[in-house]
Parts: C-alpha cells; structure tokens; sequence
C-alpha cells in the first residue's frame, strides 16, 4: 500500500483497510452516500478509503467542508483525473477535466458571464423581468397544456419524461435561441435516458479507479460512451450552424457570445491564457449538460414529494391561491410572498440530497486538514448527503417537514437554516447555474401547482428509493394529474 511520509506534527489519515487490489471496494457498495456516511461516524469528518489501488479522502461536516473549499478552496479546487470524464464535452468539460488552475479559472469566468448576461436579458414584452422568467412561463403552461393532453389520452404519465423537455428547452432557449416539441424524437433520446450518465460519473465508481474494470464489457459504460458521443455531436451540429449564421452585429445566444468571444481573443494580442476555440465554445456544451439534468431531477422529485405528501400539495396550493391569485401567471418577483413554496423546496433539496456527492475534489499541492496530511494528486469526495443528515445541524434529519425552514409564525423563511442546505458545493467549484438553477424550480414548481394536482396511480405504492449517481434519481413511475379548474375555484 502507499506509505508517503508524513511531515512532522501531522498525522496519517484515519480509515478502513484497504483489500489488496480492490481496496475498499465491498465495504463502500452501491450506496456510497449511506456507508460513507456511517464511516464518517466511525472515522471523523476527514478519513481515507481506498478505491484499488487510488487513496481517497472523504471530507464530511459543514464545518470541516467549509474549511477545505472555502478556507483552503486553492489546495482543494482541482479535479481528478478519472477514466469515465476523458468522454464527456471530448474530455475538454469546463467541469469535469483536468485543465490547470489558469485555463479552468479563465473559462469558468467566460461560462458564468454568458449564462449571467443571457439569463439577465430583457424579455420580450414588458410583463417579463427577464427572458429566462420569459422562457420559463412559456414552458411551465405548455407543459400543463401537454399533461392535460396526455390524461385525456393516456390516463397517466411518467413526469420526469415531460419535465426533461420542458426544462431543457429553457437552458436550449439560452445556449442555442431554440426549443422543441415534446415529441421530438432527437432531443427526447438524449435528454430522456435512464441514468447511465450519472451512474458512470457518480464518486466511486470502480472503473474509475481500478484499469483491469476498463477492459471488461460493461453494458453501462458502453452506454455511456455512446450517450457521450452522441450528445457532443448534437451540440457540435448546432454550433457549426451558429458559425455558419453568425453576425458579430446581432449575437442571438450564448452560442454566438462565445464564439463572440474567439473572434475578439483573436485581436487580443495581450490576451495572457492560452485557450483553444474548441475549449471557448465547448463551454456551451457543460451549460446545457449541467442545465438540463439537474433541475429536471430536482423537479422531478419535488412532484414525487408532492404526491407524497397531499396535505402539503393542497397548503401550497392555498398558498398561491391567497397571495398570487388564480388570474394569472406566478412570476419571480412573487416569491417573498411564497415562503411555503420556498421552504418546500429547500426541505426537497436536502431531504432527497440528490446531488450526494459534490464532482469528484482533487488536491493541487501538499496539504494538511484537521490535522492530517493530505499529498498532491489526492482525489477528495465531499458528502453533501452527510451534511444534509448531520443530527448534529438537524433536527430529525429523515423526516420531512417543509416547516423547518419556516419562521415560528410561517410568514417568512428562516435564511439561516436555509443556508445550512449543501447542494451546489461552496467554494472556488461552486455551480455556477445556482441562481438560474433556484429561480427555475420556484417558478416552474408554482405555475404548475397553481394550475395541477398530482396524485398517486390508485393501488400503486410510491416508491422513493434513489438510484446512486451523479444525480440521484428516484423511480420512473406513471402518476396522474387533475386540472384545476380556475374559475370554479375563485
Ligand atoms: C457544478 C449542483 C444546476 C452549471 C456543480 C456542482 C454541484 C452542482 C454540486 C459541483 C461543485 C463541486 O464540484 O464542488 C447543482 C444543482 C443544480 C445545478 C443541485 C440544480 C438544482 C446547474 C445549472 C447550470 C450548472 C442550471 C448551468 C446552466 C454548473 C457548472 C459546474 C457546476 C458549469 C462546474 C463548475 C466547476 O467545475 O468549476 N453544480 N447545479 N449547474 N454546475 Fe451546477
């Protein structure tokens, strides 16, 4: 095993020992967020496994985390380089490679400019602050038009099916000026897959760290390699359009400001980091992966708890009935007067705790925490999971209660409490999408309940057991949904 030394005054890591070859493989199993956890009492907040042969350190607690990625955020802000993210974005991913500190920091800071200024732009008309609440709205009633549509038809529906494409029309809407059907057959086979994504990428994945698994078949990781391959062409195809049509004069998307971009670099004779067009228009590739998948699953699974739990989906529904009203829309600016909604939608976030591991942390030099000597090159998962079901920050962590976000008189959110949630990392790797990522799940989550009620197939028993990935998913299921009629109710 590794022995590296150990400077003076620091002590080795503490942890599990490790199996020749496979390590601790078998003891980390097919739910890593709940046997990484149950070590975390065993072993601390900062202890190491072994996956093969590759040591990993496990950072758990809010305080501990906070340490690392805000305190130390240098030492703990790079990426692994793990077999699996070499065939995601042709391994040049903003989020997921290996670029030095230089090149990630400058497209990083190109990728959140563009999503900020397109999310920013004026809507169409005047009712709409912005065009991502524009986009939003738009999709949020076709989607109610299209699941009418298909009770009338059908009886009943998988929601994240329907969900997927109106989200990723919203982020497609953004990246490429376009949206499409709910029946286009193109966009529904890569946005609509069971999670083989996520599977390969979630932390821990064996194959990840032990080569002999590279070169067994696997079905999953066949999948993998296609739905990778198939997603860049899909982009490739839309950017190559975009540079055949592009106008420096009239720029559309954030397609068009990247490639923007390239061409203004090209004049800039200062210009300091050295970066490929690929690596500058590639970006748009990571923002629609990362838009679409994330928030179709955090919706997704807030119908789930919706279904779930009747009486919250009826006092939500009050909720927007008494301070929003049935004659129109919900917008973004309505949501001070939502603090039900927004205290629903935190307890889904850490409840379901779907994203359980931040992407893979690796140590860019030496370093020590909590006392313990971390080397260069160390891959570093944080459990979010943990710190979401840390008895220590909440009360009864696995029930719940929307209510623990509330002030005592339920008028307000208790921003403290709110904050203590870890679902989008902190620190130099933070999303970038969070605020478009908050501000679309409270908008669509609104406008679909103000004008939807869920229920549970008759006889059918919810099953929410997450599958373990990347993001978490719950099930496929078939639920059915009632119209409510808005005039009747006023
Ligand atoms: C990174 C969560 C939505 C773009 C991340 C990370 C998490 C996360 C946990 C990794 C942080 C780390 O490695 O420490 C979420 C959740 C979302 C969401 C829970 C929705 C509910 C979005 C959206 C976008 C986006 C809408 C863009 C449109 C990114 C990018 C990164 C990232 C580009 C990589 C940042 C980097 O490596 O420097 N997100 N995200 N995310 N997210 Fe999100």
């Amino acid at each position: 095993s590794f022995q590296s030394k150990i400077p003076e005054g620091l002590r080795r890591l503490p942890g599990p020992k490790p199996l020749p070859i496979i390590g601790n493989v078998l003891e980390v199993g097919r739910r890593p967020y709940l046997s990484l956890t149950a070590m975390s009492k065993r072993y601390g907040n900062v202890f190491q496994i072994q996956i093969g042969m590759r040591p990993v350190v496990v950072l758990s607690g809010n305080e501990t985390v906070r340490q690392a990625l805000i305190k130390q955020g240098e030492e703990f802000s790079g990426r692994p380089d793990l077999y699996s993210f070499q065939f995601i974005n042709d391994g040049k991913s903003l989020a997921f490679s290996t670029d030095q500190a230089g090149v990630w920091r400058a497209r990083r800071k190109l990728a959140y400019s563009a999503l900020r200024s397109f999310a920013t732009l004026e809507g169409t008309t005047p009712e709409y602050t912005c065009v991502l609440e524009e986009h939003i709205c738009k999709e949020a009633e076709y989607l109610i038009k299209q699941l009418n549509t298909v009770m009338k038809t059908e009886g009943s529906f998988d929601p994240f099916r329907y969900i997927v494409v109106s989200v990723a029309n919203v982020i497609c809407g953004m990246c490429f000026g376009r949206r499409y059907d709910h029946n286009h057959q193109e966009l529904l086979s890569l946005v609509n897959l069971s999670d083989e994504f996520g599977q390969v990428v979630g932390s821990g994945n064996p194959a990840d760290f032990i080569p002999a698994l590279r070169f067994l078949p696997s079905k999953t990781m066949n999948k993998f390699v296609s739905i990778n391959a198939r997603f860049n062409k899909f982009v490739q195809k839309i950017v190559s359009e975009h540079y055949a049509s592009y106008d420096k004069d009239n720029i559309r998307d954030i397609t068009d400001s990247l490639i923007d971009h390239c061409e203004d670099r090209k004049l800039d004779e200062n210009a300091n980091v050295q970066m490929s067009d690929e690596k500058i228009v590639g970006i748009v590739n990571d923002l629609f992966g990362a838009g679409f998948d994330t928030i179709s699953t955090a919706l997704s699974w807030s119908v789930m708890y919706l279904v779930a739990y009747p009486e919250m989906q009826e006092k939500l529904y009050e909720e927007i009935r008494n301070n929003v009203g049935l004659d129109r829309t919900p917008l973004l600016c309505d949501k001070s007067k939502l603090p039900l909604l927004e205290a629903f939608i935190l307890e889904t976030l850490r409840h379901s705790s779907f994203l359980p591991f931040t992407i893979p942390h690796c140590t860019t030099k030496d370093t020590s925490l909590n006392g313990y000597f971390i080397p260069k090159d160390t891959c570093v998962f944080i459990n979010q999971w943990q710190i979401n079901h840390d008895p220590e920050l909440w009360k009864d962590p696995s029930s719940f209660n929307p209510d623990r976000f509330l002030s005592s008189d339920g008028t307000e959110i208790n921003k403290l409490e709110g904050e203590k949630v870890m679902m989008f990392g902190m620190g130099k790797r933070r999303c970038i999408g969070e605020v478009i990522a908050r501000h679309e799940v409270f908008l669509f989550l609104a406008i679909i309940i103000q004008n939807l009620q869920f229920h549970t197939m008759p006889g059918e028993p919810l099953d929410m057991t997450p599958e373990y990935g990347l993001t978490m998913k719950h099930k496929r299921c078939q639920l059915r949904a009632t119209i409510r009629a808005r005039c009747e109710q006023q």
